[in-house]
């Protein structure tokens, strides 16, 4: 029989199609690619020729059968029932198949290792809030979020270690239930917002703030994303963590987390968000005296994170015809 040249041989060999077979799924494949052929846009058609090869190369790979191929046409269908304004199944499958990360680690290009390598990204979630209550440097953020206080201090500097002042750090992150206030009836709006807040790095790239220790938490699983997770044996658990916007003039917007050292998530985000270097210890601290004059009754917890921005990248030209 005439197989394919590249199919294994021998008695437990699978099968694979005949090279008619081949050809025909081929002629498919190339049949769409040459839509995309005439495109003028240079770059439309690049992502659309690769994308209609990796899709064409999964479905011969897996060989997928038509009863596969309408499952996953129902569990988009799923994912566009259940995204409102603020859900987002999408984003969220993006994230739990490593696609946000991956699309974050290719656009935020590491600039080195060790001391004065810039602070990397990890992905942004659907927490965020527009309008967080500016917070004076050592004030409190968590305005009322439940959980343990925690201090946060730490430092902005450039690639080659200089101060970057006023930089604005927003901060936002779920209480000790692990909830944002967004979960909570009533919470996220203005005047209601609770463990969110941005304030502005000092003259020596110095900040402070209070908030609470944060909290493991699942992200959405009730719909087809949580579905996939449950169906994989995964959890939906993300280990307690801060998230960290930092924006300034000439450099590169930061969007970050730190972790709290010793989480049970660690291993396991549901979102691949973790690199060790987010990974920082939240001493826990006696009762007593604190920053800003604080007197805490019970323990409290203390950490330190020293964000380094990479220069903005330069603008490059897109294509079109040069002179
Ligand atoms: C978050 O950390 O807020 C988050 C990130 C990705 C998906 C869901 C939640
Ligand atoms: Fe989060």
């Amino acid at each position: 029989m005439n197989r394919t040249s590249h199919a294994p041989t021998g008695p437990t060999a699978p099968t694979g199609p005949t090279d008619e077979q081949a050809a025909r799924e081929r002629a498919v494949t190339d049949a769409v690619l040459a839509g995309f052929a005439t495109s003028t846009d240079a770059r439309y058609r690049e992502v659309m020729t690769s994308l209609v090869e990796h899709l064409h190369g999964f479905v011969r790979d897996v060989r997928l059968s038509e009863a596969e191929w309408a499952q996953a046409i129902a569990f988009l269908r799923g994912c566009g029932d259940i995204t409102t304004d603020t859900r987002q199944e999408f984003i969220l499958l993006s994230d739990v198949l490593g696609l946000s990360m991956l699309t974050i680690g290719v656009n935020n290009p590491a600039t080195g290792s060790g001391p004065g390598a810039a602070t990397e990204a990890t992905v942004f979630g659907p927490f965020f809030v527009e309008g967080s209550p500016e917070t004076p440097l050592g004030g409190d953020v968590s305005q009322g979020a439940k959980g343990a206080p925690c201090w946060v201090e730490g430092s902005v500097t450039d690639t080659a270690g200089r101060p970057v002042a006023g930089a604005r750090i927003e901060v936002w992150e779920a209480d000790e239930d692990g909830f944002y206030d967004v979960q909570l009836d009533g919470g996220g709006t203005e005047g209601t917002m609770t463990g969110r807040g941005h304030l502005f790095s000092d003259a020596d790239g110095s900040y402070r703030f209070w908030s609470v220790l944060p909290a493991s938490y699942p992200i959405p699983d009730d719909g087809p994303v949580g579905d996939l997770l449950a169906a994989a044996g995964r959890s939906s658990y993300r280990p307690a963590h801060i998230h960290f916007m930092v924006t300034a003039d000439g450099m590169r917007t930061l969007v970050t987390h730190v972790f709290v050292a010793g989480d049970p998530y660690l291993g396991s985000d549901a979102v691949f968000g973790v690199k060790d270097s987010l990974v920082l210890d939240f001493a826990e601290q006696p009762p007593g005296e604190a920053p800003e004059g604080r007197t805490v009754d019970g323990p409290w917890y203390r950490t330190r994170f020293d964000v380094v921005l990479a220069p903005e990248a330069p603008t490059t030209s897109t294509g079109g015809p040069t002179a």
